[in-house]
């Protein structure tokens, strides 16, 4: 079918430009999840979920801006096209894969316990009768359920994974379950504390992702693409190293 005369659609005809250079793709991020993602002094989201986004976008030929959103929540933006795309460090579940699609997986993780100075807490097991910190609706949270009951009132859930560290470090929780990369960051980055880890075998391998809306195929054939490039061309690597080391 003819479109009608562009005298019908003054406002497109008059902004080539923008229609040329594309959708930006909103990103929703949780900002409070260092080295991943956090913000810096001019309050824009960086780290390596950052890096490794923008670098795929660029690979791939499209265009993201990132927002920084608080976590609970963060996957109703899909659902109502408030975001396009979740980048914060989201791991890959059974569960969210019926409300959501996944790219490929671009990194792995797995939960560790972080415990205070002097705890007698060794492994998993002895988490049975403690307050446990968690941050809400993370993976962190749902072994922490497996282990502890889903409604355990041992289990003191947390709007941000540092808000649960902070806590541990005031000794309101005896232990916090997070993943890995966020707890050593945030133990390495507050000596002082004397907190310590434990990294427990019983713990699952997880992968992140990005999220998008359920059955946006354009955009995750996007993000597969470009996460591919990355990989094969050694960008993923360099981001890798600049986070974690070689
Ligand atoms: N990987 C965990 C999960 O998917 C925690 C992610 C939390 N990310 C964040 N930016 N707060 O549940």
């Amino acid at each position: 079918q003819e479109q009608p005369a562009s005298a019908d659609k003054p406002a497109d005809a008059a902004k080539p430009a923008a229609a040329a250079a594309g959708k930006v793709y909103k990103v929703g991020t949780d900002a409070a999840y260092a080295p991943f993602e956090s913000l810096n002094e001019q309050k824009q989201i960086v780290g390596f979920t950052a890096d490794v986004l923008n670098a795929v976008a660029e690979k791939g030929g499209f265009k993201v801006e990132f927002h920084n959103t608080p976590w609970e929540g963060i996957f109703q933006t899909l659902a109502n096209g408030d975001r396009d795309l979740v980048a914060s460090s989201v791991t890959i579940t059974d569960e969210r894969k019926q409300t959501m699609d996944f790219s490929e997986p671009y990194f792995e993780a797995k939960q560790l316990i972080a415990v205070g100075k002097g705890s007698k807490i060794a492994k998993a097991d002895d988490l049975k009768d403690k307050k446990v910190g968690v941050q809400t609706g993370t993976t962190g949270d749902e072994v922490v359920q497996k282990m502890l009951g889903k409604t355990n009132p041992n289990i003191k859930r947390f709007e941000s994974t540092p808000l649960a560290l902070q806590e541990l470090q005031n000794g309101g929780v005896d232990a916090v379950v997070a993943d890995n990369g966020v707890v050593i960051n945030f133990v390495n980055n507050n000596k002082a504390a004397g907190l310590s880890m434990i990294d427990d075998p019983s713990f699952a391998k997880e992968f992140y992702g990005f999220a998008v809306k359920k059955g946006n195929a354009e955009l995750i054939a996007k993000l597969n693409d470009g996460i591919a490039k990355i990989k094969a061309d050694g960008t993923y690597d360099k981001i890798y190293a600049k986070y974690f080391g070689a």
